[in-house]
């Protein structure tokens, strides 16, 4: 299974221009390097702009809503991202739960919706830092991932994409250490074989995010055994970026 190597822009950049440039530089950086897959999630106003640039660089969005239209103020449906060339779509990040206090029946919604329109989901789970020191991580991340795919089959998750994000690590430099990160994916891994069959549920991406870099980038690969990285604050600078994918 290749690597997929993701980049959340999260609310950045501010303006079309510095979106651009910095989806090209990458893409440039990258030529044709085959060992990853790499997705980029910008804010969803880029996604027409860089739907036209994107050749070697799969799009995805940070959310979407769990109706295809309708009277939604404000909504962005699964099909219109399907219409603008995107294959994935964060789901369940830690910013919209705390921020937006979406909830996981809220999550499950989207993710059936987009999983339907045959989009690709990824679903963000992990633990606060009070959870981590309460030794609660697995009973939240069990709760995370099993009322989050509630009602999806088997037949279904070929699709799925799932991220260990704990949010003590989002954003704040202090990066997991890569045992612990081993520990986690080991967890996720057990929880969703006792949902799915074996080998459906083997297929299943576990990411890691928070505080990559291209200094500890190799080693969520090759020594905690993830599948791939979400990235955000070192997504911004392609530089950085660019070696993060290549380091895999
Ligand atoms: P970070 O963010 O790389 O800036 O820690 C990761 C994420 O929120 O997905």
């Amino acid at each position: 299974m290749k690597p997929l190597i993701a980049a959340n822009w999260k609310c950045n950049p501010t303006n079309k221009k510095q979106a651009e440039k910095l989806f090209v530089d990458v893409k440039k950086g990258i030529k044709s390097f085959k060992k990853a897959e790499v997705l980029i999630c910008p804010p969803f106003c880029y996604l027409p702009l860089l739907s036209k640039l994107k050749n070697n660089i799969e799009l995805g969005a940070q959310d979407c809503f769990w109706e295809k239209k309708g009277a939604f103020t404000g909504e962005i449906s699964p099909l219109m991202l399907k219409d603008l060339k995107v294959k994935y779509v964060i789901l369940g990040h830690s910013e919209r739960r705390r921020y937006f206090k979406e909830t996981n029946e809220e999550i499950n919604k989207k993710i059936k919706k987009v999983l339907k329109v045959r989009l690709k989901p990824l679903l963000c789970v992990g633990e606060s830092q009070k959870e981590r020191k309460e030794k609660k991580k697995a009973e939240i991340i069990e709760k995370q991932i099993k009322e989050g795919l509630d009602g999806i089959f088997s037949k279904e998750i070929k699709n799925l994409t799932l991220a260990y994000e704990p949010i003590w690590a989002i954003g704040s430099g202090e990066n997991c250490s890569i045992d612990e990160t081993m520990s986690s994916v080991l967890l996720i891994r057990k929880i969703i074989f006792q949902i799915y069959s074996r080998n459906q549920a083997e297929k299943i991406r576990i990411l890691y995010g928070g505080s990559v870099n291209s200094n500890n980038s190799q080693s969520y690969i090759r020594e905690a055994k993830t599948n791939g990285l979400l990235i955000g604050g070192a997504s911004l600078k392609p530089k950085e970026f660019v070696k993060i994918i290549k380091s895999v």
